[in-house]
């Protein structure tokens, strides 16, 4: 049994670790300030859905205060750092506050790491790293220096920042980039989600590209499993930064996903269709080579199966909404 604290521990995936981690019976102290980008209520929903699988600890406050995480670090502690603005299209508008939730957070975790002389850490990196110019299917050693959003900027920043400080500061890291995950608790602002609601209020659906754009979808438990791989191996691992794609195994263009949720749903969906937004990528596809001989990653989930589920858990919140 470990001690972990986990930032960003009431959003989408941060809720799901912390559950994971405790059910497993780690001692889990959860970490997050309701950071406004969406609604405190849906994170305090999430909280209390994990905690009612298995409890843990919960502490409200701002990990850009290195202060704010001191107190609850020793040498032992692991930390997962997950706490983020997430969002390609809003970082356009809002780069500065990307800059700090996501680059001014990560200095402050690593500090408060080494103030304690905690060394183990998962940071919960992105696919977006990689621009539109990496060839596909990504892989980690990909140079990654043509971001084309604020947000995969500060990402890939955040990532910089580690792989100079982790060897200074005896941290081993395991960078974890996440590509699009989708399930139960996900993000309202995120496609899958966004696509769902609008459907079941019969509202029209605004498409922007023609279609073809894809993404390597990724089932949030398939991502839990990555976390949790990255936890047990950062035991043994040398100081400094290893980077590792957690992707779903495959690319699913935009209309499939609109033709799947439209499936699950049983209705026929309202559609529009606007140009590409600036900041989006064309595709994402993962290389998981690294992550399956290493971490043991398998995603195991076909496409059309977490649909349903995930139609499946919107439908139970509507219901509860009502
Ligand atoms: N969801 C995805 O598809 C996806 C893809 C790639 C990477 N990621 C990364 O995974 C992580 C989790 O993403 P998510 O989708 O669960 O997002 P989320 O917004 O649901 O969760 C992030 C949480 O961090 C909290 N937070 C933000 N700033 C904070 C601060 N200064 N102090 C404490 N808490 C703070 C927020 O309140 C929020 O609850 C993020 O780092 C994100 O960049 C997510």
């Amino acid at each position: 049994m470990s001690r972990l604290v986990v930032t960003g521990a009431a959003g989408f995936i941060g809720s799901h670790v912390v559950e994971a981690l405790a059910r497993a019976g780690h001692e889990v102290v959860g970490v997050d300030n309701f950071d406004p980008f969406y609604p405190r209520g849906v994170k305090e929903r999430n909280l209390a859905d994990a905690a009612a699988v298995a409890p843990f600890e919960f502490v409200e406050g701002d990990v850009t205060d290195p202060m704010a995480l001191a107190p609850l670090l020793d040498a032992g502690t692991i930390v997962v750092h997950l706490a983020a603005r997430a969002g390609v299209r809003p970082s356009i508008a809002d780069p500065a506050a990307y800059s700090r939730a996501n680059v001014t957070a990560t200095a402050a975790v690593a500090e408060a790491m080494r103030g304690a002389g905690a060394r183990r850490l998962v940071f919960g990196s992105s696919s977006s790293v990689y621009g539109d110019d990496t060839p596909a299917p990504f892989r980690e050693d990909a140079p990654c220096i043509a971001p084309v959003s604020p947000y995969a900027a500060t990402k890939r920043a955040a990532e910089l920042l580690l792989v100079a400080l982790a060897p200074l500061a005896s941290l081993s890291v395991a960078s974890l980039r996440f590509f699009t995950v989708y399930g139960p608790r996900q993000r309202p602002d995120l496609a899958i989600h966004s696509f769902t609601r609008a459907m079941a209020e019969e509202r029209t659906i605004t498409l922007f590209g023609d279609g073809t754009q894809s993404r390597d979808y990724t089932w949030v438990d398939d991502i839990v499993a990555g976390v949790l791989g990255a936890v047990a191996w950062t035991a043994d691992a040398p100081a400094g930064v290893t980077h590792f794609n957690l992707g779903g195994n495959r690319a699913v263009p935009l209309r499939v996903v609109v033709d799947e949720i439209a499936a699950a749903m049983g209705v026929r969906p309202k559609l529009a269709w606007a140009p590409m937004q600036p900041g989006d990528v064309q595709h994402t596809s993962a290389d998981l080579t690294r992550s399956g001989a290493v971490l043991g990653y398998a995603p195991c989930t076909p496409f059309p199966d977490g649909i349903r589920r995930f139609v499946a858990w919107f439908r139970s919140v509507h219901a509860r909404e009502c």
